[in-house]
């Protein structure tokens, strides 16, 4: 009986590895990476945002969109955090990030705590997967096991920046395909697209929106209209909730809002009657907030996976915004 169990166990295990060899790099990856190299890093990191979050709430919701934004450029390298330098064009002036992006400071400081226990063990990219897991977390969305083991990458890309991460001008149809280029489909579009249950976002994003789209909220427009001024200039940078019915909790708030046209960015009111066939998938996240919880932690680890630098690929940063 013993042999017959330590037997089918060892099928088991040939399995997974058969499995894990078709998935590629991405199967590399693992929750229990550095469990024996680093075993206090997941409480320094959850603290690091539970002390951020505290301070500014916002700041949970700022981590979330920097992890998006790094793999949606290359894949999740940690590229994002990369400075401009003589030999750098980051991707910080990038037009989706310039101005808008944040949070680098509170990555640096979790890094230099993760430095002090465990040197040269953790990559920035992987301290970013887990913040932002931790940002939902504290802002009462779900916890997941974050897949680890990715490195850093030497490299950035301002122009993949420009083009890869979808505009709040997007169409519907933009963005299922700005998405399905990185693999994840119209379930995985709209459930991500329900990050924006939290944070906010600036008059220069949803300035045409609330002037010139027809399909919003008449009373919902003319509201945001008194703190965004119809031409570019001093307004620009004012400030409202993406989800003003509960913009620190992480909730399906979002959902509600998009199907009662109080959907702040042009793209979000694209998920919900413009056609793209993604309108069932956002009623449902609507009326049921474990599903969208449910298939929001499902997509995260999916984008999480997008080409990770593994092995001997990258490097393990000392600094998070400079190559060793
Ligand atoms: C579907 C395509 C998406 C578009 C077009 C989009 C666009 C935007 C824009 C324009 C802003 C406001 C930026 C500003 O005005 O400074 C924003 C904010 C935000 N986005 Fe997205 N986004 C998308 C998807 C996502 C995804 C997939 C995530 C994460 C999983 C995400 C997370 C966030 C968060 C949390 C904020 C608020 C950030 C803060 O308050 O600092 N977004 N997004
Ligand atoms: C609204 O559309 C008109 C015509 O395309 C354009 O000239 C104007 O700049 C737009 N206004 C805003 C606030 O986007």
């Amino acid at each position: 009986m013993a042999a017959l169990v330590v037997s089918l166990r060892r099928v088991a295990a040939a399995c997974v590895l058969v499995l894990a060899a078709a998935l590629g790099a991405a199967a590399q990856l693992s929750p229990t990476f550095y469990d024996g190299s680093c075993p206090n890093l997941q409480s320094i990191v959850r603290s690091g945002m539970a002390a951020a979050v505290q301070q500014e709430p916002r700041m949970g919701a700022s981590i979330l969109r920097l992890f998006f934004h790094d793999c949606f450029v290359q894949g999740c390298d940690a590229s994002v955090l990369l400075d401009d330098s003589p030999t750098i064009t980051g991707e910080k002036n990038a037009g989706p990030n310039a101005n808008s992006l944040r949070g680098y400071e509170v990555i640096d400081s979790i890094k230099s705590q993760v430095e002090a226990a465990c040197p040269g063990t953790v990559s920035c990219a992987d301290i970013l997967a887990l913040a932002a897991r931790d940002g939902v977390n504290l802002l009462s969305g779900p916890t997941w096991a974050v897949q680890l083991g990715r490195r850093d990458t030497r490299t950035a890309s301002q122009s993949a920046a420009n083009s890869n991460l979808p505009s709040p001008s997007s169409s519907a149809a933009a963005l299922v395909s700005a998405f399905a280029s990185k693999g994840l489909d119209s379930r995985d579009l709209v459930a991500l697209s329900g990050a924006h249950t939290i944070g906010s976002a600036r008059c220069a994003s949803f300035r045409s929106h609330v002037y010139n789209d027809s399909n919003i909220n008449a009373g919902f427009a003319a509201k945001r209209k008194q703190i965004c001024q119809p031409q570019s200039g001093g307004s620009d940078g004012n400030l409202a909730p993406l989800d003003a019915l509960s913009p620190v909790k992480f909730d399906n708030g979002y959902f509600r809002n998009v199907v009662a046209q109080f959907g702040l960015l042009h793209s979000d009111q694209e998920l919900f009657g413009a056609g793209a066939g993604v309108d069932s998938i956002t009623a449902q996240y609507a009326r049921n907030g474990a599903v969208f919880s449910r298939d929001f932690v499902t997509a995260m680890i999916k984008m999480g996976n997008i080409s990770p630098l593994t092995g001997a690929n990258g490097e393990i940063r000392g600094n998070c915004r400079k190559p060793n």
